[in-house]
């Protein structure tokens, strides 16, 4: 619980490939792969989607919000779809808390892109889920709008107790993991945590 773990290597060396196993989004050809000691390699299309809405959240280099939907739409239909009650309050304090609560009915066309990614960030984590999957999140923004997402990431992915799994092409901010896993050819080359300081 918690843990936060980065994934690095060069371009093409599977990361994103990785992420979307992890995520259930691929089938591999071979091998298994379990998520909460639960093999995912075996369950249906069905249970898959349950596990992807209840266990995990995903973030990406572009934000993929639905356009025709504002901010808080964007982050209370998909908790809607998944039944809950009080989507609507949920996804509310989901956006206050990533510093968007005078954003609730802005559309993403009126958003910045720092703010496009807060709602996708709070679309990912109102669900609380188990493991929060970050591709380049910071891909599309500059230095100090992305060094702010990330530590909003960091901070939220904290609070519900979250693990993070960060992609990053930027050495410091892979450091900023405790666990290091380097890629390279489509194999994990080198597992290192840091040291704790
Ligand atoms: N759907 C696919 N079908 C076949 N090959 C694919 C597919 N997606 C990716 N690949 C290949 O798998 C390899 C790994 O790609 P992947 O996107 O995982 O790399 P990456 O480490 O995320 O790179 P980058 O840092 O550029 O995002 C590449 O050689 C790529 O061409
Ligand atoms: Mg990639």
């Amino acid at each position: 619980m918690g843990e936060t773990v980065s994934l690095v290597g060069p371009s093409g060396s599977g990361k994103t490939s990785l992420l979307l196993l992890i995520a259930g989004l691929e089938q591999p050809t071979i091998g298994r792969i379990a998520l909460s000691g639960r093999d995912i390699t075996t369950m249906s299309e069905d249970e898959l989607a349950l596990l992807r809405r209840d266990q995990v959240g995903i973030v990406f280099q572009s934000f993929h919000l639905i356009p025709t939907m504002s901010a808080l739409e964007n982050v209370a239909v998909p908790l809607e779809l998944a039944g809950a009650a009080d989507a609507f309050e949920r996804a509310e304090a989901a956006l206050g808390a990533v510093g968007l609560a005078r954003r609730l009915s802005h559309y993403p066309s009126q958003l910045s892109g720092g703010e496009q990614q807060r709602v996708a960030l709070a679309r990912a984590l109102a669900p609380r889920p188990k493991i929060l999957l970050a591709d380049e999140p910071t891909g599309n923004l500059d230095l100090d709008t992305g060094a702010r997402i990330i530590d909003l990431m960091f901070e939220r992915a904290h609070a519900i107790g979250a693990t993070l799994l960060l992609i990053t092409h930027d050495p410091s901010l892979a450091g900023r993991c405790r666990r290091q896993l380097h890629m390279a050819d489509g194999h994990i080359v080198r597992d290192s945590a840091r040291v704790a300081a």
